[in-house]
């Protein structure tokens, strides 16, 4: 462990993979936020899983977790597989020309987005001029004001940060988004539509409370005893969902999802090409798994093995997030006798431990292989996080992911 200062706030700095586990999972209680502040009031937008803390996240994800389960995906699995043929096409289309990488896995990541999780049709993106794509690439280009108040909400106490007021979100955007939503839940009032997509899980949960259980549904917290303490005791105000909280987990959905998919997919067609023995081996299996298909179905991807340790691998190396924030919730004691007290803030470095000799050989090697030779131990590859407050989208993030891939 090693103390240090983020501007004038002490932070401790976690390397220990078994503490790693213990702050993620094991401990989860006492470190259950990310200690990164919103001002609900200002900007109802911003209150997403993401930046909610305590009994609110835990009962918002207590009712959103079955949106992301395997079964659920599988009835999506149709518009990520027409957005990859419709992305696919658009690289025909330019006949062999020199394209930017980022810019094409940009265009397909939105795309998925647009059509998964706010119900635009599919292809909606596709060109540069786009206005849900130029809107939704301003989510992530901060202005340098806005960048200086973001590290300022981070690192001083949260009364200053509520002084300064206001969102990260720009106003116009928030309307933006917030005006897609309004009118794709007008549209399916109107006219009784129901889509197999994230709002309308979304709106199900706002309507019903809940949504359907899908038979061969697999939870997606591998371990969720956190979620499940204590029952259903959430007062009923810090569950309830309304058009705002629709509106603020889908837009959370597309911040949290949209540039960390992108960035996978970049790296990865990067390593690839840099890697022709490991792409060759990669279009062996894939041709072998598809034989006389095109597109493969569910069931192919779960069967290309070695294609999903080459995105793993791709992970370790270039984690779109590299580091995890967390804040102590709850007094703590470490076994050698150090003491956080509740408000403290803790960062968990993940693209360090990822690539310490200690824990993987020859570490800056880039070799889907390890992903199949032995377990890795706990706390030391983690590029969804871990423990109930695991990436809530790693499912989705993986489909979206794999399914570009698989070019014969
Ligand atoms: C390669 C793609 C992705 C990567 C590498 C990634 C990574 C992460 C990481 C490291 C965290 C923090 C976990 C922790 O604190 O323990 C996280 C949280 C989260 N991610 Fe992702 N993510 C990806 C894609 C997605 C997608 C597609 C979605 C959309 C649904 C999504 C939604 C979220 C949300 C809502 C959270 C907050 C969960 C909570 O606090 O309960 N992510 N993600």
């Amino acid at each position: 462990m090693v103390g240090t200062f983020s501007l004038t706030n002490p932070v401790l700095l976690v390397r220990d993979p078994r503490l790693v586990d213990k702050i993620m999972a094991t401990d989860f209680s006492h470190f259950v936020d990310r200690g990164l502040a919103s001002d609900a009031q200002a900007s109802p937008i911003d209150l997403g899983l993401v930046t909610m803390t305590g009994a609110s996240w835990k009962a918002a994800r207590q009712k959103l977790s079955p949106v992301f389960s395997s079964g659920k995906l599988k009835t999506m699995f149709e518009q990520v597989s027409l957005t990859a043929q419709a992305i696919i096409g658009y690289i025909e289309k330019a006949g062999g020309a020199e394209m930017n990488v980022k810019e094409i896995t940009s265009m397909y990541s939105t795309d998925v987005t647009a059509s998964c999780f706010f119900g635009l049709d599919v292809g909606a993106t596709l060109g540069a001029d786009n206005e849900f794509r130029r809107q939704a690439l301003r989510a992530f280009d901060m202005t340098y004001p806005q960048f200086l108040k973001f590290l300022l909400t981070l690192n001083l106490p949260s009364w200053i940060g509520r002084r300064l007021g206001g969102s990260l979100t720009p106003p116009d955007l928030a309307a933006y988004f917030g005006d897609i939503i309004a009118h794709a839940i007008k549209a399916r009032k109107e006219n009784d539509i129901r889509r197999s997509d994230i709002l309308q899980l979304l709106l199900d949960i706002r309507e019903k409370g809940t949504v359907e259980p899908t038979r061969s549904a697999t939870a997606v917290d591998p371990d969720d005893e956190y979620l499940a303490m204590g029952g259903n005791r959430e007062n009923k105000e810090s569950s309830e969902f309304n058009d705002d909280s629709v509106a603020a987990h889908a837009y959370t959905f597309l911040t949290a999802g949209l540039d960390t998919s992108t960035l996978a997919l970049c790296f990865c067609i990067m390593q690839l090409s840099l890697h022709q023995d490991v792409q060759e081996k990669a279009r062996d299996e894939v041709r072998k798994v598809l034989g006389s298909k095109s597109w493969p179905t569910y069931l192919d991807l779960k069967a290309m093995s070695y294609l999903e340790n080459c995105i793993l691998e791709t992970m370790r190396l270039y984690p779109a997030v590299a580091i995890l924030f967390r804040q102590c919730t709850k007094d703590y004691t470490f076994e050698d006798g150090v003491t956080l007290k509740a408000g403290d803030s803790l960062v968990l470095p993940i693209l360090g431990i990822h690539t310490d000799p200690n824990y993987f050989d020859d570490p800056m090697k880039y070799r889907p292989e390890r992903h199949s030779e032995s377990k890795f131990q706990r706390g030391t590859f983690f590029p969804f996080g871990d423990g109930p407050r695991i990436c809530i989208g790693n499912f989705v993030a993986s489909t979206i992911i794999f399914y570009k891939l698989p070019i014969k």
